[in-house]
């Protein structure tokens, strides 16, 4: 294992995300944890930095802090090209695909096919399998195994079904543009029977792509657990652009009931605050979890851009980082069930060079500068409003521009505001204020967990009810942080500002196709 060769022109390069070598990549696919190595394959253009070319890239992980670069593992060819999917461990061989001494990986791809195929123009399920752990990996000659005739039947998610209906393999995948996640089942991963389709349902003013479906236990009681199906909108997300929504309700081995529908499908800006968002940012897209995650935890990943300016963000040769791991739970708030995340607790094993903390602070208005050599950290904090109209916290700041993440309690609204966070010029619609509905805890405060690496910025605000995920593109000096109050005062307490230490993560080298 050789330390990643960063440029020195690589500002951008994040230490505690994954970010292939040099390549373009988008949305993570086959999550899955195997004998000890977290595996996240993901959309890649192995051949250049932006979309195209679309395989399956692949990198792993023992403690989900440090990634290494694998060879691509699926490639596309002439016919077609390999979009999103899964991976599941076929523990008993059910697809017949293993040798009978090794549970094979058994990958569940969509094929999009190109012109020169004879199924031009749609997209089917297809399935490759590994025998050696998920490094190699051979298409199935019975290609493809589920095919609906369709321009837009793609992103299957697929996981063992264990319940009262019984014992099988289900896939989730979607027809994009109908708005539906459809639902099969299989004995052997090769023959699959439709069992039902939900939606559409609130958010409806992009495609659909990228569903997943699990259960949690509310409130950590496993006596009630219900099932969560999340999607990912593109565009029409709350900001604009990318986004994912999510439901709560039934899954009965057959079908998917909703308790959280707000509407069937027709979705008004009006509307978008009364539906439940895996994140209210810009750059949180396909996001999707690992099946066979250890101590049932329930682990999402989502790509950290957005399909309106992805192309053109200032990284080079690499082009977008995946999110952090988070962890997802299911709590009930006022009355109804909503997913809770917090950021993988591996992150907080991650070498911190200084830890600072101030018990109380008084916020007049105005701005407060607090230290500097904050490029990448983790600030946590508990606000509560006085007489202000907005406070907050700038990072990556250098006394007038910065990125402000802030609350403002009269219009019960999270912002991030990166309008001045740096470089914004690449893209129109990347300088933006987005804001997300937020109420206060009982006693009237608000607390943040925020993650700031080179370029970009996870917020985690009410215990992970809501979070808020944003790229930004500052100068590598501008390492500043401040408190801010705007029209009176605020009060900070229990702030904590953890520095990390700038260990790039490791990626092996140099990234090569194999064969
Ligand atoms: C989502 C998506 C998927 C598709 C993949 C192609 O970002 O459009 O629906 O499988 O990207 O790269």
């Amino acid at each position: 294992m050789t330390a990643l060769s960063v440029h020195d022109d690589d500002i951008f390069r994040p230490v505690f995300h994954y970010s292939a070598k040099n390549t373009w990549l988008n949305d993570p696919n086959g999550l899955v944890h195997h004998e000890g190595i977290y595996h996240v394959y993901y959309q890649n253009n192995p051949f250049g930095s932006v979309w195209g070319n679309m395989s399956w890239g692949h990198a792993t992980s023992t403690d989900l802090l440090h990634w290494d670069e694998q060879p691509v593992a699926i490639l596309c060819d002439a016919e077609e090209d390999i979009f999103s999917g899964s991976i599941v461990i076929d523990e008993y061989n059910t697809s017949g695909l293993g040798d009978g001494q090794t549970a094979p990986l058994v990958a569940i791809y969509t094929s999009a096919y190109k012109d020169s195929s004879v199924r031009r123009g749609t997209q089917a399920q297809s399935l490759a399998w590994s025998s050696d752990g998920g490094y190699t990996w051979t298409k199935y000659q019975g290609n493809p195994v589920l095919d609906r005739n369709s321009a837009d039947f793609r992103d299957p998610k697929v996981f063992r079904y264990n319940g009262l209906s019984g014992s099988y393999w289900v896939m989730v995948a979607v027809e994009a543009n109908e708005h539906k996640v459809v639902i099969y089942s299989s004995e052997n991963l090769r023959d699959w029977h439709y069992l039902s389709s939900f939606g559409p349902a609130n958010a409806t003013g992009g495609v659909w792509e990228c569903p997943d479906l699990f259960p949690l236990p509310l409130d950590g009681d496993e006596g009630q657990t219900k099932w969560v199906l999340t999607l990912n909108l593109n565009p029409a997300g709350p900001n604009g652009g990318s986004g994912g929504q999510y439901f709560v309700g039934h899954f009965n081995g057959v079908a998917f009931t909703s308790e959280t529908t707000v509407t069937q499908g027709i979705s008004k800006r009006a509307d978008l605050d009364a539906y439940q968002w895996l994140d209210w940012g810009r750059d949180y897209y396909a996001a999707v979890s690992f099946n066979n995650a250890p101590d049932g935890r329930r682990l999402m990943v989502g790509w950290m851009n957005n399909w309106q300016y992805g192309a053109a963000i200032p990284t080079w040769p690499w082009r977008s980082p995946m999110s952090l791991v988070r962890e997802m739970s299911l709590v009930t708030d006022q009355g109804r069930p909503r997913l809770a995340q917090r950021a993988a607790d591996e992150y907080l094993a991650h070498n911190p060079e200084s830890v600072d903390t101030w018990p109380g602070l008084a916020i007049a208005e105005g701005i407060h500068h607090l230290g500097a050599g904050v490029a990448v950290g983790i600030i946590e904090v508990t606000f509560t409003p006085d007489s202000a109209e907005e406070f907050g916290l700038i990072i990556r700041g250098n006394g007038s521009d910065g990125t402000r993440i802030g609350i403002r309690p009269l219009e019960n609204r999270l912002i991030t505001d990166r309008t001045r966070s740096g470089d914004t010029e690449f893209h129109d619609a990347f300088a933006s204020v987005d804001t997300a509905p937020i109420r206060p805890a009982s006693d009237g405060s608000y607390t943040l967990t925020v993650f700031i690496d080179r370029c970009s910025v996870e917020v985690f605000a009410q215990n992970g009810q809501v979070t808020m995920t944003g790229l930004i593109f500052p100068e590598p000096d501008n390492t500043d942080i401040s408190l801010y109050s705007e029209g009176g005062s605020a009060t900070a307490s229990c702030l904590k500002v953890t520095r990390l230490a700038e260990l790039p993560a490791h990626v092996t080298e140099p990234m090569l196709l194999r064969g």
